[in-house]
């Protein structure tokens, strides 16, 4: 039976702060305690250090087929960035294709991870046409595979966007269920005309991509979806929330009492319109649905975090290469959706949330690991540090310091939203299963070495 023994570290939950040693057995954590003694083939000195859960990111795209191109990392490359980041679970999004049912997208999606990924990983799945068929494929998706969650999407019409009936009956379904609707909350139709008229004028180049979103039309969505989940009556996750506008609605729902909760992304925290004015077609790197937004919105997400009317922050790590975007020049509506994070948003969150005391740390574990394990039914195996947990773990340096770099990142696109941007604390190590997969920067992990997590179902727990 493999054996690690995490050694003198600080162990940091979102609960609790102590010094203790970790010991790891067959992948699960055994023992929690000071001076333990149990020999162990591996052994890691944490002095010094912080010993965190591992990373969960609910929200990625790897290899995904989107914009007339496909995502540019796949299962391996996505999930080696992931782990060089901290991060040692994922959930990314299978899609159902039109005029198909959920087995096909849902085997599509376990083959493109199988053999590849180097981290634990687990599936929401896009729905697009609900028919009864698939409606009973729901059922199945929750009892019989762990996949719990259904993304609906209020834009992008013709390509995943579903109307307000078809929202509702998803709604109803997740009430038997037990699923848990996340809903891309963007008014398509507003936005599809705006576009239309923008490209009628000649506003072609990229910024125009977020000149033609109005924060309003993801407020009226979010209110929209809000209230739809709350005359079906189940909880309802806001996915990738990027201004003040849309995060009141989720407040006033909280603060009815309603189960509605929401993500935001570093990007939205840390970046903003004024990247799509860069000169060129440089703003191409910021297109992504819902866009950057002006940059006092990043004040009112922050105090959201703060205050949990936020409960998670996930990445939506979309990446496409400036070749791709290219796809755009001429057309802002053509440029692929999408920008790279998923290595990148324990460093920026640390360095941008808790080294300016925007959120403490045990904050920073809660919003960056225990709360997606909670809100998607892989708690209490990932998101803490507990006997019986999985040996998902971090062992953070406060002090390490990145420049952050498409030069030096490990996620396979040619440009990184942070280029150059200094950040100070990260992971010295990183373990999956009590299995060392980084080391001082260096992947020492075996590619196809992570496993598909079956997730529970059930309405999340307080949040
Ligand atoms: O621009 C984005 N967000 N691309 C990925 C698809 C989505 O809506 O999450
Ligand atoms: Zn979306
Ligand atoms: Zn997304």
């Amino acid at each position: 039976m493999p054996t690690t023994l995490v050694k003198n570290g600080t162990v940091v939950t979102a609960g609790d702060r102590y010094d203790a040693d970790v010991l790891i057995e067959d992948g699960r954590i055994t023992t929690i305690g000071q001076g333990l003694k149990t020999p162990a083939e591996t052994v890691v000195d944490a002095r010094g250090k912080l010993v965190m859960p591992g990373g969960i990111d609910v929200h990625t795209h790897l290899d995904m087929p989107f914009g007339g191109t496909t995502s540019a990392d796949d299962f391996e490359s996505g999930t080696v960035a992931a782990a060089h980041g901290g991060t040692t679970t994922i959930v990314d999004f299978a899609i159902q294709s039109y005029g198909e049912g959920l087995y096909p997208a849902f085997e599509g999606w376990m083959k493109k991870a199988d053999g590849r990924s180097v981290i634990d990983y687990a599936f929401h799945m896009i729905v697009r046409e609900l028919t009864d068929q698939v409606s009973i494929e729901m059922d199945r998706m929750v009892k019989n595979e762990g996949v719990t969650s259904f993304k609906l999407f209020m834009a992008y019409p013709g390509v995943f966007m579903v109307d307000d009936a078809t929202i509702f009956k998803a709604m109803l379904k997740t009430r038997e269920n037990g699923g848990l609707i996340c809903m891309h909350a963007e008014n398509g139709g507003v936005i599809d005309t705006l576009v239309k008229e923008a490209l009628r004028k000649g506003q072609t180049a990229p910024k125009y991509h977020a000149l033609t979103r109005p924060t309003r039309a993801e407020g009226e969505a979010t209110g929209r979806a809000i209230a739809l989940a709350e005359m079906a009556g189940v909880p309802l996750y806001i996915v990738h929330l990027s201004c003040a506008d849309a995060l009141e609605k989720v407040k006033q729902a909280r603060d009815m009492g309603l189960p509605a909760y929401a993500e935001t992304c570093p990007q939205y925290l840390f970046l903003s319109y004024e990247d799509y004015e860069r000169p060129g077609f440089e703003g191409s790197k910021f297109v992504m649905s819902p866009p950057l937004r002006e940059k006092w919105n990043q004040v009112a997400l922050w105090k959201g975090l703060a205050g949990n009317d936020l409960q998670v922050v996930s990445t939506d790590h979309c990446p496409f290469c400036m070749n791709e975007k290219k796809l755009g020049e001429g057309d802002f509506s053509k440029i692929p959706n999408g920008a790279p994070g998923i290595e990148t948003r324990l460093m920026l969150l640390w360095d941008g949330g808790v080294r300016t005391s925007r959120i403490d740390v045990h904050r920073f574990v809660e919003i960056v690991s225990t709360n997606p394990a909670k809100m998607f039914g892989l708690w209490p195996r990932k998101g803490t540090v507990a006997v019986g947990s999985d040996g998902d773990l971090i062992v953070f340096d406060p002090e390490r310091e990145t420049t952050i770099s498409a030069k030096t990142h490990h996620m396979k696109v040619d440009y990184n939203p942070y280029e150059g941007r200094k950040v100070t604390g990260g992971p010295a190590m990183v373990l999956s299963r009590g299995e060392v997969i980084v080391d001082d920067g260096k992947f020492v992990g075996k590619k196809g070495r992570g496993r598909f997590v079956k997730r529970e179902a059930g309405v999340p727990l307080a949040l």
